[in-house]
């Protein structure tokens, strides 16, 4: 058997080294919006008990779809790094990519600076994925990247791009989807069961056009033409479930986690999946903080196929 654990949304925080002339513009709205709303629904205690159930539970890889930090912060994602690295594996246990807030401004994006912390947990297996001409673009080029972990072969996506306006809206690029489905397609991913990971849901569940992904058809409709099993995402700060039909009469499951810190009630409190591969299929299994005990639990078990 083979365990995949899924968290995502943590949402980390921290200050040390911000300049006053990082919080302009975006980062500015960001900010306001950290201290009025999110200080009080994102608790970073909770992180270090998901952490320390994580570490109980000892999956076999840790896959962390994104929203790492609020505001694209190097000292957030430096607080998310010592969390890795204290209750997760190794570099090649961890696979890590980024959210629409790990994208809050342009020219942190065009630094590269996400990828330049988090390298390690990206690095790729299979299918070389060239550069293009751009240093933006040829960071942008190394998404894709497919990392192959026992049966699994996890196919990881970018969605995240600065939106240059208040938006939390994603987008692939047809240059990244292309990449997508000739990884989908090589056989060292197609011999294997095929993990998508992205941080914007791939179908419509809630909201405007300002949050989703612009180009969620493109990409369910290659979701559709060459099969995955499952794809997983977040963003929604809840869970949520969809299927797809994908080639040949089978499904491919849709499914989004909750954030790992939210404090608010039961149905979205901090929480993240484990998936139990086996030679029948896949169980996924949701582990949720109980408030009264201080301690993440079992809330939910689904046999998927
Ligand atoms: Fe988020
Ligand atoms: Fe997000």
């Amino acid at each position: 058997m083979f365990r995949l654990a899924h968290v995502t949304d943590p949402h980390f925080r921290g200050f040390d080294g911000a300049r006053v002339g990082d919080f302009l513009g975006k980062r500015a709205v960001g900010v306001l919006n950290l201290v009025v709303n999110r200080r009080r629904k994102h608790k970073m205690e909770l992180l270090d008990a998901l952490g320390q159930d994580l570490r109980d539970q000892n999956p076999d890889h840790l896959a962390l779809t994104g929203d790492l930090s609020n505001v694209s912060l190097d000292a957030e994602w430096r607080a998310a790094l010592r969390w890795i690295e204290a209750f997760a594996g190794g570099p090649d246990a961890t696979t890590v990519i980024p959210g629409n807030h790990d994208a809050y401004v342009p020219e942190v994006v065009a630094s590269g600076a996400f990828e330049a912390l988090f390298g390690g947990y990206q690095t790729h297996d299979a299918a070389s994925f060239a550069g293009d001409a751009t240093a933006t673009e040829q960071r942008r080029g190394s998404y894709p990247f497919v990392r192959l972990r026992g049966p699994l072969a996890l196919v990881a996506l970018n969605s995240c791009v600065a939106t240059g306006d208040l938006g939390a809206w994603g987008e692939i690029g047809a240059e990244q989807l292309s990449k997508v489905e000739a990884a989908l397609t090589s056989p060292p991913v197609r011999s294997r069961r095929r993990i998508v990971l992205l941080h914007h849901p791939p179908v419509h569940h809630k909201g405007g056009e300002d949050r989703n992904l612009k180009d969620r058809k493109a990409l369910s409709d290659l979701l559709v033409r060459v099969g995955a099993d499952p794809v997983l995402h977040g963003h929604d700060h809840q869970d949520e479930n969809a299927t797809l039909l994908g080639p040949n009469g089978s499904s491919i499951p849709v499914v989004g986690a909750g954030s790992a810190s939210y404090a608010g009630g039961a149905e979205r409190r901090a929480r993240y999946n484990i998936y139990e591969f086996d030679a029948g299929g896949v169980t996924m299994i949701v582990r949720a903080h109980d408030e009264a005990s201080d301690i993440f639990r079992e809330v939910r078990r689904v046999r998927m196929a």
